[in-house]
This record gives structure tokens, C-alpha cells and sequence, in this order.
């Protein structure tokens, strides 16, 4: 059984997979659906009037990232690429010529993506005015600036998928979205949108030094961009979010409005604003089904006070 999981078993199954998918005729109004609920506006979007053109700075251990230019345009742009291209970079993080991608770049979730969302959000990207403007150069140490060198935080980190609230599984066909059987439908639904799609779990999970994800302490609480805490989301009745109700979810996703009449900020506003705001009522009521069921963690994050007086 040695092919079973082997490199080339996973090309063929891919490619077989591609095959199958280019008389794939795509579905823009699901593909602006799914665009918004994956965020990518957030990080790819510095300057509203310049949609897509390129993002603000994101701060990382590592050193600061500026996602790119994936507007439409054939020069500065995605225009020119084909949807193997496409694929290849939001499924299995890999540019046209097979670099690798940063990490900053949520692939390791949007590899739960089904193909078809993937062509479908390409799609759309596709029907947006093209932005002519460069990209802007990452700012990392030397060291990271060697794209190979991520060959080792995928070993680590990218193979291992990870479905339901914090349970480790290895996947046959790399972080592929495998429904859990035991689970209601809504239940699979609401594990899609926030594992594939809405990525929670990237900001809201704390990382070990190599920039993984410490899945014991899934949607446990984390520091995210250097400054902000995204907070503790399990069921944990104290420093997690057990005792918010279905009403208190709902207001916060449509709103971004906390229990206590305070409101979000900043990164997660966006993601309410551009993304959960814009939920069907039904992928709300199962995204939060998914929620309150997550295994509850106790952790509560603090910033350091040197961090908070640079904010
Ligand atoms: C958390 C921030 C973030 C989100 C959300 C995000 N991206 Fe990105 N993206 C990045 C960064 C950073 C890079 C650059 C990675 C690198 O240089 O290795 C990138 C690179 C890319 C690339 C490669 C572009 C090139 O010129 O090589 C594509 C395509 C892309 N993103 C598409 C998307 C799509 C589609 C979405 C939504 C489904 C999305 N991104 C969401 C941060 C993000
Ligand atoms: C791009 C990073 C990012 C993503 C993606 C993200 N969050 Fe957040 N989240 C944050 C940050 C940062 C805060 C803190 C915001 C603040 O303090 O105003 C936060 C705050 C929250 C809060 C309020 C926390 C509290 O402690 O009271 C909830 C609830 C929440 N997020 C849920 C979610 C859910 C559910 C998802 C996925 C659907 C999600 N977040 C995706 C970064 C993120």
C-alpha cells in the first residue's frame, strides 16, 4: 500500500480532479459568496478605491507580509492565470512556477475548499475592475527569504487537516474537507464555512515557535498582527464564550456587537462586516451550531503591557 499516500498518488489525484473540472462551468453569484466569507478582500485590499490591488502590512514573528496584487489585471494582476493556477495557490499554496507560499497566506484552511468554490471565487475575482499597481515586497529576514525553506513548515504543519473542533486527523488527500458522518449536516455546514472558508481558527488559535497551530488549544485564543488578542471562542463557560447564547451569536455575527454592548474592532470587524454580516440566515444558524459545540479550552490571553503602549 506504500502508493497509497505517496506524492505521486496525490499529483494523479489532483490532476485526475482538474481534469474533471475543465468543463467546469462556474457559479458567480456563489463565487462573490464565497469570496466574502474567505476573507480574501481583508488582506488583499490596502485602499477601498483600489479593491484587490494589494494589502496593509501584516505583522507576523516572522517578519511583515503585504499580500499581493490578485485583481484581475494580466500584468500586475491574476488576470493571465489559468485555473490549475488558481488552484494550485489557494489549495496547496503554491505559485505558478510551484514556489512556495508564506504561510501568511491562509492556505493551509482554504485547502478544506471544494474545487468548485475555488473556481467560483476565480470566477468573480475575474468579473472586478483590473488594479494596475505592484505588489509590495515582503519584509522578512534573510533566512525567510528563502521560499524553500517552507518546505519545513509544511512538513510540520500543512499535511496534518484538521475537521472537527480540535481533533487531529491526517488526511489521505492533503487537509481535503471530509465531512464527519456523526455529525447533523448544519453541523458539517458551519465546520466548512469556519475551517475552509472564514478561517477562524488562524487568527484564534495560538502557534508554537515554528508559526503552527497548537491544535490542543484549538480556537483558544491567540495574539494576532503583534497587538490585538482574538479572544478564547471555545465553550469554556469562563474564558471562553459557553455561556453566549444562540441570540448573543447571532447579533455578533450579524453586527459585530458583544453581549455587553461593546463592539469589535479592527480585524474582526472586517471579517463580521465584509463576511458573517453577509451569511444566508441559514449558514449563520450553522456556523454557530459549529461554534457553540467547540471543545472547550480554558485559556485566557493577555497582552504584554510593552506591546499595548506601541499600539
Ligand atoms: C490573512 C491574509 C490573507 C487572506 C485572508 C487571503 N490572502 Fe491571499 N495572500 C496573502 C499573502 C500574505 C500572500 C503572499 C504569500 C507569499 O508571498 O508567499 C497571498 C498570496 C495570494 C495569491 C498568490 C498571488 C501571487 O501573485 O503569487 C493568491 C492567488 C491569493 N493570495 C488569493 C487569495 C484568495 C482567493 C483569498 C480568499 C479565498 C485570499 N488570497 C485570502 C494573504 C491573504
Ligand atoms: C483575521 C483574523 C481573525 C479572523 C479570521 C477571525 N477573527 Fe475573531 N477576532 C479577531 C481579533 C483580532 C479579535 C479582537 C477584536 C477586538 O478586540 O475588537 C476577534 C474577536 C472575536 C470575538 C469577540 C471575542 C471576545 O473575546 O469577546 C469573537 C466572538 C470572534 N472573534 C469570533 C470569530 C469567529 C467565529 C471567526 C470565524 C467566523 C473569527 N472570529 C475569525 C481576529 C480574527
Amino acid at each position: 500500500m506504500a502508493l497509497y499516500n505517496s506524492p505521486m498518488k496525490t499529483t494523479l489525484t489532483f490532476l485526475l480532479a482538474l481534469l474533471s473540472l475543465s468543463s467546469y462551468s462556474s457559479d458567480l453569484e456563489n463565487g462573490k459568496y464565497m469570496f466574502q466569507a474567505s476573507g480574501c478582500m481583508n488582506c488583499h485590499t490596502a485602499n477601498r478605491n483600489e479593491p484587490l490591488a494589494g494589502g496593509v502590512k501584516i505583522a507576523t514573528p516572522f517578519g511583515n507580509f503585504y499580500a499581493p496584487n490578485i485583481s484581475s489585471d494580466p500584468e500586475f494582476g491574476i488576470g493571465k492565470w489559468s485555473d490549475e493556477d488558481f488552484l494550485k495557490a489557494v489549495k496547496r499554496g503554491l505559485s505558478p512556477k510551484n514556489q512556495y507560499y508564506y504561510p501568511a497566506f491562509p492556505f493551509s484552511a482554504y485547502t478544506k475548499l471544494s474545487d468548485e468554490d475555488v473556481l467560483d471565487i476565480k470566477a468573480y475575482i475575474l468579473s472586478l475592475a483590473p488594479q494596475k499597481k505592484a505588489s509590495l515586497p515582503h519584509e522578512i529576514n534573510f533566512l525567510f527569504r528563502q521560499r524553500k525553506l517552507m518546505f519545513f513548515w509544511r512538513a510540520l504543519n500543512f499535511k496534518k487537516g484538521h475537521l472537527t473542533s480540535g481533533e487531529m486527523r491526517t488526511f489521505k488527500y492533503q487537509g481535503e474537507f471530509k465531512p464527519d458522518k456523526n455529525r447533523s449536516e448544519e453541523w458539517n455546514r458551519g465546520a466548512y464555512l469556519a475551517e475552509a472558508a472564514f478561517h477562524c481558527t488562524e487568527c484564534h488559535t495560538p502557534r508554537n515557535k515554528l508559526g503552527g497551530l497548537k491544535t490542543k488549544q484549538w480556537m483558544g485564543g491567540a495574539i494576532f498582527d503583534g497587538n490585538e488578542v482574538a479572544g478564547n471562542i471555545t465553550s469554556h463557560p469562563e474564558s471562553g464564550k459557553g455561556n453566549w447564547t444562540t441570540e448573543d451569536w447571532t447579533l455578533f455575527l450579524e453586527s459585530g456587537e458583544l453581549p455587553d454592548g461593546d463592539e469589535v474592532s479592527g480585524d474582526m470587524y472586517r471579517v463580521v462586516r465584509n463576511g458573517t454580516a453577509k451569511l444566508t440566515e441559514e449558514d449563520r444558524m450553522a456556523l454557530i451550531t459549529y461554534l457553540k459545540d467547540l471543545k472547550s479550552v480554558n485559556r485566557t490571553v493577555k497582552l504584554k503591557e510593552s506591546t499595548k503602549e506601541n499600539k
